[in-house]
């Protein structure tokens, strides 16, 4: 079954600020059949890097991670912002459009050398991942790809990513 994935992915202008063209995946996830063969085609992507986890930053890439970690039998690490991860935690401060941030991962959240897929639902600047993927090299892991449903092609996130994580591949589903 061929979907048109983007058909699905409903555009809304002006938000959440002026000039901002949002891509609402919420009409792609409530689509049974289309959620199942997007991830479908994001696990057949990825399995030949053969990941031992999964680790992506809240919330919407919990939605596209966790099932991407179950269909390929393995773990999935969540990232989350400040204080809501409960154990002892490692944290970064990134740069988001309106000043810094902040993202955590446990400390305890896989062994060193591990084989780690940093997966999300949307590529823009590449900032949140780009946080993410330190997370990763804090605990020691091996980052061997990039997984996201959506890439926005123009804002240059595919490149800034790759600086971190080259010669492990970026893998996107649909491209605006
Ligand atoms: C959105 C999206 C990605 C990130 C992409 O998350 O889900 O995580 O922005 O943008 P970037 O590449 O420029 O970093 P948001 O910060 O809105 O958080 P949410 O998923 O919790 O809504």
């Amino acid at each position: 079954m061929d979907f048109d994935f983007k058909r699905l992915i409903r555009v809304i202008p002006d938000f959440p600020q002026p000039g901002i063209l949002f891509k609402d995946i919420t009409t792609l996830l409530k689509d049974g059949r289309a959620f199942r063969a997007a991830i479908d085609a994001l696990v057949e992507a990825v399995r030949p890097l053969r990941p031992e986890v999964i680790v992506g930053p809240e919330a919407r890439g919990f939605a596209i991670g966790a099932p991407i970690a179950y269909a390929l039998g393995v773990g999935f690490v969540p990232v989350r912002k400040p204080g809501k991860l409960p154990a002892e935690t490692v944290s970064v401060t990134y740069e988001k459009e309106y000043g810094p941030d902040d993202l955590a991962v446990h400390r305890d959240a896989f062994p060193p050398g591990t084989r780690v897929l940093v997966a999300d639902d949307l590529l823009a600047t590449g900032g949140t991942i780009g946080a993410t993927v330190e997370l990763v090299h804090r605990l020691d892991g091996e980052v061997v790809g990039a997984v996201f449903l959506i890439e926005l092609t123009y804002l240059g996130g595919r490149a800034a990513l790759e600086q971190k994580i080259a010669p492990a591949p970026i893998v996107t589903l649909i491209r605006f």
